[in-house]
Order: C-alpha cells, then sequence, then structure tokens
C-alpha cells in the first residue's frame, strides 16, 4: 500500500516535468526537424502556461478523484512532514522549498533593465493630418504657368537659386565665366534646354525637363547640407552621424520606406520631426530635427523630390475615396 501512494504523488511529479519539457524542449526541437531552420521556431510563454494549467487540472481531477486517490497522493508528503524519511532530508526540504519560492518571487519582482518588447511602429499617423494625405510636390509637375516663368528668367540670366546656394552660384561663376549661370548643371537635359536657349525656340517639354533639373540640383545641395549626416550620401541611412543614434535613420533606397509612404505623409514627417510624432513612435526616440524651423516650405519639399531621385524611389500614390 504504502508503494503504491508513492508511486502516484511520483506520477504526478514526472507528469508536470515530462509536459513542461515537452513544450520547453521538445516543440522546438520538433518544429527544428520539421521547418529545417537553423533555429526553432519561438514557442510563446502563453502556450506553456495553458498547458501546465490544463495538465494540473487534469492531475487534481485525477488525484482527487476518490478519497483513497487523494490520500495515496498525500501519503509521501505527510510521512515527509512527520519526519518519516529522516529529520535531516525534511529540515532541508523545510529550508529549500521557501528559500526557491522566495528566489522566484524575487526574481519576478527585481527591476531589470530590458529592451522594450514592443515592436516600434515606423510610420506612426495617429496625429497625422488627413487632409495632408493628397497633397503633391509642387515642384514635381510644374505648372505651365512656372515654366514659361522660368523660361523668361532663363532668356535674361536671372534664374533664382534658393538663398543657400546664392554665393557658391556667384562665386562659381566669378571664377568660371560661363555664358549662361545655368551650366553649373552639367545634366543632359539642362544642355538641351540651354542649347533651344541660344536658338531662341524653347518648348515646354525641354523646359519642364530643365526646370526639375534645376530642382533636384537645389534639392541634392540642401540635402547634402542638411540631411547628409544622418541620412547619408545614397540616403541609405549611413551618414556619418547615423552611428550614434540608438533608432538609427533608416534606408530610404530600401522597398518599405520612403516608397511606402504618400508624399503628404513625407513632407509631414521633415517638417515635425521627431517632436512631432505620437507616443505609438516609441519606444526609440527619432532624432530627426524638426525642419520646419529652419527650412521653409519650398526648401523641404525641394529637398523630397531630390531625396526620392536619390533613392530612386517614387512616393506611394494617395487612395482615392
Ligand atoms: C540628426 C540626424 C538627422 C538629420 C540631420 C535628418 N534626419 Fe531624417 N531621420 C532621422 C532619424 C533618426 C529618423 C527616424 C527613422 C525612423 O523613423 O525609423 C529620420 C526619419 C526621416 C524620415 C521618415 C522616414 C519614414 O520612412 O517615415 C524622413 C522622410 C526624413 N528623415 C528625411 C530627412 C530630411 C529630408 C532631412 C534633411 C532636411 C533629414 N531627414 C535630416 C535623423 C535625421
Amino acid at each position: 500500500m504504502q508503494e503504491k501512494g508513492n508511486k502516484r504523488f511520483w506520477w504526478v511529479v514526472l507528469t508536470l516535468v515530462v509536459v513542461y519539457a515537452a513544450i520547453k524542449w521538445g516543440v522546438p526541437a520538433l518544429s527544428r526537424w520539421i521547418t529545417t531552420l537553423p533555429f526553432p521556431l519561438p514557442v510563446p510563454g502563453t502556450l506553456m502556461f495553458m498547458y501546465m494549467a490544463v495538465t494540473l487540472i487534469a492531475l487534481f481531477l485525477l488525484v482527487t478523484f476518490s478519497e483513497e486517490h487523494l490520500e495515496e497522493f498525500l501519503r509521501p508528503i505527510r510521512t515527509f512532514l512527520a519526519g518519516g524519511y529522516g529529520r535531516i532530508p525534511r529540515a532541508i526540504g523545510l529550508v529549500i522549498v521557501p528559500l526557491v519560492a522566495a528566489w522566484q518571487v524575487w526574481a519576478l519582482t527585481v527591476p531589470q533593465v530590458e529592451l522594450p518588447t514592443a515592436l516600434r511602429i515606423q510610420h506612426p499617423s495617429s496625429n497625422f493630418p488627413k487632409k495632408m494625405e493628397a497633397l503633391q510636390n509642387p515642384f514635381a509637375n510644374p505648372s505651365d504657368a512656372a515654366i514659361d516663368a522660368f523660361i523668361e528668367r532663363a532668356k535674361s540670366g536671372k534664374v533664382r537659386f534658393v538663398p543657400q546656394l546664392r554665393e557658391d552660384i556667384d562665386r562659381w561663376v566669378e571664377e568660371a565665366g560661363p555664358d549662361h549661370v545655368l551650366e553649373a548643371i552639367p545634366t543632359a537635359p539642362m544642355r538641351r534646354f540651354l542649347a533651344a536657349l541660344k536658338t531662341g525656340k524653347v518648348d515646354r517639354n525641354t523646359a519642364r525637363a530643365a526646370l526639375i533639373e534645376k530642382t533636384l540640383f537645389e534639392g541634392r545641395a540642401l540635402y547634402a547640407m542638411n540631411c547628409r549626416p544622418c541620412h547619408g550620401d545614397s540616403t541609405a541611412g549611413d551618414g556619418p552621424m547615423a552611428d550614434g543614434f540608438k533608432l538609427r535613420p533608416i534606408n530610404f533606397t530600401d522597398n518599405g520606406t520612403i516608397e511606402t509612404i504618400v508624399v503628404g505623409y513625407t513632407f509631414w514627417r521633415v517638417t515635425n520631426g521627431g517632436p512631432g510624432l505620437p507616443p505609438e513612435a516609441t519606444p526609440w526616440d527619432s532624432a530627426m530635427p524638426e525642419w520646419k524651423l529652419s527650412l521653409t516650405e519650398e526648401e523641404r519639399w525641394k529637398i523630397i523630390l531630390a531625396e526620392y531621385d536619390l533613392a530612386e524611389k517614387t512616393p506611394r500614390i494617395p487612395e482615392k475615396h
């Protein structure tokens, strides 16, 4: 009878250990075997909790099924507490059990420095003004009036650049003595435009391409002055300062970044920077500056045009409602 009673107790302990081991090590090992991946699939903590709870309930039902079962299960515990297995084992047991329990409680409650488990939302939008969704970059598709005005200014040699560039361009004109200030932009569409300008016959398409070249030129220069230290020459998020941030500037050349957002959203992010983001943009705060404080709206749009061009990406097209 004594033997049988001990058996019941140890069966309960063994069942708990086997179920625990099967979930803790068995399932990951099985997942590696099935998927042939070099790493096990993660087993959620809740799965362990549920299975252990179900096992405990089943064992409780089994043990309390009848008076005898319960008696058999409790017998070794009673014997142990009464000193039936010797006083020294009992003393050790009575010290170890509270110590282990205390250690577990301490381990659970002690404050720890841990990485937050929440994933960061890369494009938080809870405070993004809906009306900005339909915004278009005014420099991406210049109007006929803007193109005609550009042609006029080019004809009279009075092309205006953003203020940050004027000093350098003036110095370059002085030193190089070009026929036209737009020769500062030595790209094919600009050459075609300047050649047409000489003949006096400029069509709008040639001028549009040249105007976009000029905007990109300004945008790239502003990008190099303001954004490059963090976002890098190629917009890959690898500027000289990038390593200094916990939240690294992301790689714009990656599909999944600026390609997946409408340009109005990009404008909003550039305008308001890290400080303008809602709480779900944490746990790591973005070091992105608030550019509305130091760049005009025109400058910000020009940079954005250049940014997409450098990254060789196009913004997402806003959905029509
Ligand atoms: C001090 C470093 C720093 C500078 C300078 C900086 N950025 Fe950022 N930028 C960041 C960081 C950090 C992020 C956050 C990355 C993220 O959200 O994953 C960011 C995010 C962005 C995003 C949002 C990307 C997305 O997918 O939501 C855009 C767009 C952007 N920057 C453009 C610019 C432009 C344009 C400039 C220059 C006018 C600039 N940045 C200058 C650090 C910088």
